[in-house]
């Protein structure tokens, strides 16, 4: 008997060294000295001892018991604190390492270019005013003097909802809601996003955004124009800037005008960035047209004014110097937080 609990001790402390986990060790635990383990069932058999022995044996059971659950008790203790210091380890806060940086967004060179053209333009005294994204034909060709059978329709060519309603292609509808209100002078620019059916590349977008200046008033000349436009452009690429017109063709505006600035990396003798040329082809304008002047209901014969039209993302891309639209579009953070 005392040999047979020898080895019953034996073999459970030998399975409780080899436990690498609680719940191993709870097996053990159960399987040596639970309700069906083997010492319950030495004690069980004490009814085969006889009498006189019976005190003996129960007192090695005991002992043996007792040996057990000391050296299950160590062991529980000894792997909780493994467990726990394996914990500590794992969640140790090192506070000498540096912060991690939130990062927050940035402001697009598209905002940044905006910004400035609204603070040049409010300086003189401009009013901010926005216009309908999704706009009627009326106010994005009709009104602007662009009939249904225009030419200038196909250039901008674009995304129509129906017959009669469309994403704009040109903020120059703005100016026609703004002569319709009937509250004369006008002095407003029209910033926002305008559509066109163009494929994306280095230069186009289907959707980007514009500039609209609108000024109506009596006795605004082209004199009016070229200083107000030759003022802008030095104010947003340097004091030293020219600029130049060149006559061209607008529906709503008669003359109409190109105008270039002198290019502000080379100072007009040409270079890389203005493709040799020393000029840099900027926005339109030209005098309101007399009968988009009459279809806002304003007499051309009291009332004279002139418009101008500049695409947002050609400024932001000439200056901040970044050769390819796309990037403008991709929001990749590394790019944008360089402006
Ligand atoms: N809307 C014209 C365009 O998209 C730009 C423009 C040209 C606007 C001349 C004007 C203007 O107001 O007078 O190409």
């Amino acid at each position: 008997m005392k040999e047979k609990l020898e080895q019953i001790k034996a073999e459970a402390i030998r399975q409780i060294n080899e436990s690498e986990a609680l719940d191993k060790l709870n097996d053990v635990r159960v399987s040596f000295l639970g309700k069906k383990g083997e010492l319950t069932a030495v004690l069980k058999g004490m009814k085969d001892v006889a009498p006189e022995d019976r005190p003996k044996i129960g007192q090695l059971v005991n002992d043996a018991r007792e040996e057990i659950e000391r050296v299950l008790d160590e062991a529980r203790a000894n792997m909780e604190r493994k467990l726990r210091e394996a914990k500590m380890r794992a969640e140790v806060i090192d506070v000498t390492l540096p912060a991690q940086r939130n990062k927050v967004g940035h402001r697009h060179p598209n905002t940044i270019a905006l910004e400035e053209v609204e603070r040049i333009f409010i300086g003189m005294g401009y009013e901010v005013v926005e216009g309908p994204e999704i706009e009627k034909d009326y106010y994005n060709f009709e009104a602007l003097n662009i009939p249904a059978d225009h030419p200038a329709k196909d250039e901008q060519d674009t995304f129509y909802i129906n017959s009669d309603i469309l994403l704009r292609t040109q903020t120059s509808g703005v100016q026609v809601h703004e002569m319709e209100k009937g509250k004369l002078p006008i002095r407003m620019i029209a910033p926002g996003r305008v559509f066109r059916a163009d494929e994306v590349d280095a230069t186009h977008s289907p959707s980007f955004h514009q500039i609209e200046g609108l000024v109506i008033d009596k006795n605004i000349t082209f004199a009016d124009l070229k200083g107000t436009l030759a003022e802008f452009a030095k104010e947003l690429f340097g004091e030293d800037t020219k600029v130049k017109f060149r006559p061209h063709h607008f529906p709503f505006t008669e003359p109409s005008a190109e105008m270039d600035v002198s290019c502000f990396k080379c100072g007009g003798s040409g270079c890389r960035f203005c493709k040799g040329e020393g000029w840099i082809e900027i926005l339109g304008c030209g005098m309101v047209h007399p009968k988009v002047l009459r279809m806002c209901n304003i007499d051309p014969e009291e009332y004279t004014g002139f418009a101008f039209g500049v695409g947002l993302e050609r400024i932001a891309l000439l200056k901040y110097e970044i050769d390819d639209m796309r990037l403008l579009y991709e929001n990749d953070i590394r790019f944008l937080k360089q402006f």
